[in-house]
């Protein structure tokens, strides 16, 4: 009787020990579940963050092309795939593709390489926020630090190259300008920045400095990343010519090559320089033959 109530005793204990290790598995695959779910979320985030948000809004208007909240209501998961894959052969087979086209040129779309599962993250993301009537918030768009006063003048001499880019890109002002900096005023292959934090809101540029993903920019970019230091610094630069120039007209992005004043100015300078040099041989020359001619006439 004893022998047998140890045994029972020993059996329901055994139970108790097996259901945790049941309730433990379970648990653990609940959540592995619900995280892996959660990272297909994240990853659509972060993707969505380094490769789309430069030109894409989900919920924050158009930017250099068209605002993606609601796509997935306007297109099939099919059209976006094909659209995404290779946006310049849709515009030659597909009227909705070639009137996009049309709208936000000269700005064009370069084709994305997704793969099957990161473009469904990214339609998942916009399906989401779309739904919640959500606008896209990039977690990773932030300032690594507070700006501090000698942020602006740290940035201008990043902006002009007096100090070099940590990552060897070539300066901004090469290919940018910004009102009042520089005494030619910048290069022209890119648009003037002196309305760029008027245009864009504060994450939507500080995303751009941490990723541009416009074709120009990214060829030098993508392999020489701005520091987290220098993209607060050049942040602090640009949102500093806002402040003094908050009428500064915003500038379609791709700035047609307008004549800078300073180039026109030095341009002026130059030739008539070369005018007046020239002249000078020329006279020299001039007289010489003359000289020559009258001295041979005489005789
Ligand atoms: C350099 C800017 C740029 C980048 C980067 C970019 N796009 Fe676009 N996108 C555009 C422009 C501009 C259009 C409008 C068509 C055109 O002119 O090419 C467009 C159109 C679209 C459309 C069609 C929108 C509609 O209303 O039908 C989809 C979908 C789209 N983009 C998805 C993406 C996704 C996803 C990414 C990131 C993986 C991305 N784009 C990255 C510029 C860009
Ligand atoms: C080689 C030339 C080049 C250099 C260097 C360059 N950019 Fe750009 N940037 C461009 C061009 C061109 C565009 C327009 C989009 C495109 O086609 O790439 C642009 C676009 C931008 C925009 C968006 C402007 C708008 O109105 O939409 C910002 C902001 C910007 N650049 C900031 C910078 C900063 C900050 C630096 C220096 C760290 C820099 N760029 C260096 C060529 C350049």
């Amino acid at each position: 009787m004893k022998i047998i109530d140890e045994q029972n005793d020993r059996n329901s204990s055994n139970e108790f020990v097996r259901q945790p290790v049941l309730g433990v598995l379970c648990l653990a695959i609940v959540i592995l579940c619900f995280s892996s779910a959660a990272m297909g979320q994240a990853d659509g985030q972060k993707l969505f963050e380094s490769r789309c948000y430069s030109c894409h809004n989900i919920g924050g208007g158009d930017k250099q092309g068209p605002d993606l909240k609601g796509v997935t209501d306007r297109r099939t998961t099919e059209w976006i795939a094909e659209f995404t894959r290779s946006p310049a052969a849709m515009r030659s087979k597909d009227p909705v593709a070639a009137e996009l086209f049309k709208k936000f040129a000269p700005t064009i779309m370069p084709d994305q390489s997704l793969t099957p599962d990161e473009l469904t993250a990214i339609i998942d993301l916009i399906k989401n926020l779309s739904a919640k009537n959500e606008m896209f918030v990039p977690a990773g768009a932030k300032l690594a630090r507070a700006i501090v006063p000698g942020d602006i003048e740290a940035g201008e001499k990043l902006f002009t190259g007096q100090t070099k880019l940590a990552a060897g890109a070539a300066s901004c002002n090469s290919c940018h300008g910004v009102s009042g900096t520089g005494v030619l005023g910048g290069g022209t292959l890119g648009p003037d920045l002196t309305a760029a934090n008027i245009k864009y809101r504060d994450p939507e540029l500080i995303s751009i400095l941490q990723n541009p993903n416009f074709p120009t920019m990214n060829t030098i970019f993508t392999n020489h990343k701005l520091t987290d230091e220098e993209v607060v610094q050049l942040f602090a630069f640009l949102q500093n010519a806002k402040l003094t120039h908050p009428n500064a007209a915003v500038v379609p992005t791709q700035a047609a090559a307008t004549t800078q004043p300073g180039f026109l100015i030095l341009g002026f300078g130059t030739a008539t320089l070369a005018l007046i040099v020239m002249n000078l041989f020329w006279r020299r020359r001039s007289h010489g033959v003359r000289r020559d001619m009258v001295r041979r006439a005489k005789i």
